[in-house]
């Protein structure tokens, strides 16, 4: 059940009266960080089998909830900086605050890290063991107030604890050639059950998107949007992570990148010549960019076959006009050709006469007369 925290306000006793008898409980938190989801624990000096409980996750204030039990769990925290819990006792407005910081580190494979967080106390007579939780539960290594002991070993070749003193309550280490095995929560204490306790560091690494896909419906009416989709997981550990990561995206038509465009759809208005584009994607995951997928182009169908029939017609009449252009064209240029023929031997002729009329050179005359057949 769901109500506010003014509810409070008007019931039971005045405020003084309140204070006065509730200031004398109190409650005490405690968390653990499981598979990333954050669980928190508390008791109180009143034993109460309710309680009015609020979470907050980072700027985003709670809604008041009734739960009958002593704790309470977060899911999905990776998605937060801080998660804050406020539990009030029946019928009190006390606020009994609690906040857990979700501390992360982001890194790639092969890369070398630090992390580090501060131990309530360290354990003067015995060891601080930090822990690694993921697909195992491991002591990675123990610090005594004389040295560290790496499973037995005086050095390891992945782990290397920096913090000096050794009895330091701020714990620091080196973690060298970071494979996706090494992702996971990593807390430090003194008892197995620490290793989950509230507190610690969560390791994520990065890695390649799977080879991203392009889909959506190719075969398209002209005149119209579409929407492709670009596909591709996350393949970062721990998988609690991964499930919530949002990848960013790129496009490409042809080989050239589309400005602004880095959401996992792209729309698209189909025009007749958008068939000679190429589509393709890659998705990226803190920094780390997949393979490009295969290209995909769209096929615009016309709305009508008739429109469709009409214009190949137009574009056919088109070309038959310039054939019968061009014939008509030849046929001039033949009919031309057979004029100045014509016109050349009437030319020819008239000379004859000429030189007939003026009798002046008879031999050359009779050879003219020959060669024009006369
Ligand atoms: C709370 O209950 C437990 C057992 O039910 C009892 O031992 C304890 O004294 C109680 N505490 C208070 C403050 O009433
Ligand atoms: C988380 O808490 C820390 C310390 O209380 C604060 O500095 C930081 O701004 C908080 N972050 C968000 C996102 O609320
Ligand atoms: C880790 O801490 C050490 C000691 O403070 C420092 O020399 C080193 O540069 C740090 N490495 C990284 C990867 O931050
Ligand atoms: C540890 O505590 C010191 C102060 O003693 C503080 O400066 C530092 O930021 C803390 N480190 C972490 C990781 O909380
Ligand atoms: C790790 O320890 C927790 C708590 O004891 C347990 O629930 C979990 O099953 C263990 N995981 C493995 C792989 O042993
Ligand atoms: C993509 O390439 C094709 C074929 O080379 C070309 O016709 C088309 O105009 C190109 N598209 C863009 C948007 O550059």
């Amino acid at each position: 059940m769901i109500f506010t925290g003014l509810l409070f306000i008007g019931f039971g006793l005045p405020w003084h009266v309140e204070g006065q008898l509730f200031s004398r409980h109190r409650v005490d938190f405690s968390s653990k960080f499981l598979f990333g989801d954050v669980t928190f624990m508390w008791t109180s000096t009143m034993n109460s089998s309710m309680y009015s409980v609020s979470i907050s996750k980072d700027t985003i204030p709670g809604l008041w909830t009734r739960v009958y039990d002593t704790q309470y769990t977060v899911r999905d925290a990776l998605l937060y900086d801080n998660i804050s819990i406020n539990v009030r006792l029946p019928e009190s407005n006390v606020d009994n605050i609690f906040t857990f910081k979700v501390s992360k580190v982001k890194t790639q494979i092969g890369e070398t890290v630090n992390l580090s967080w501060n131990a309530s106390f360290f354990p003067l007579a015995g060891q601080y063991n930090v822990y690694h939780t993921y697909s195992e539960n491991r002591t990675i290594f123990s610090v005594r107030s004389n040295g560290v002991s790496y499973g037995g070993n005086d050095q390891s070749t992945k782990y290397t604890y920096l913090t000096r003193p050794y009895n330091s309550i701020n714990i620091m280490f080196a973690i060298r050639d970071i494979t996706l095995d090494d992702a996971g929560y990593y807390r430090g204490g003194s008892w197995a059950g620490a290793a989950w306790s509230g507190g610690g560091v969560v390791l994520i690494v990065s890695d390649k998107p799977s080879k991203s896909k392009v889909t959506g419906d190719l075969n398209v009416e002209v005149n119209r949007y579409i929407t492709l989709t670009c596909s591709s997981q996350s393949t970062s550990a721990p998988d609690y992570y991964s499930k919530l990561v949002t990848l960013s995206y790129t496009w490409f038509v042809n080989e050239t990148k589309i400005d602004r465009e880095t959401t996992e759809t792209l729309r698209l208005y189909v025009a007749k010549d958008i068939r000679y584009n190429r589509y393709s994607c890659t998705a990226t995951d803190n920094g780390i960019e997949s393979d490009r997928s295969d290209t995909v182009q769209i096929n615009p169908l016309y709305t009508s076959t008739l429109t469709g029939q009409r214009k190949m017609n137009i574009q056919e009449l088109e070309m038959e006009n310039l054939r019968l252009e061009n014939t008509k064209l030849q046929k001039e240029i033949k009919k031309i050709e057979v004029e100045t023929e014509v016109l050349q031997i009437k030319k020819n002729f008239y000379d004859v006469k000429l030189q007939v009329i003026r009798n002046e050179h008879p031999e050359v005359l009779a050879q003219m007369l020959k060669d024009n057949g006369c």
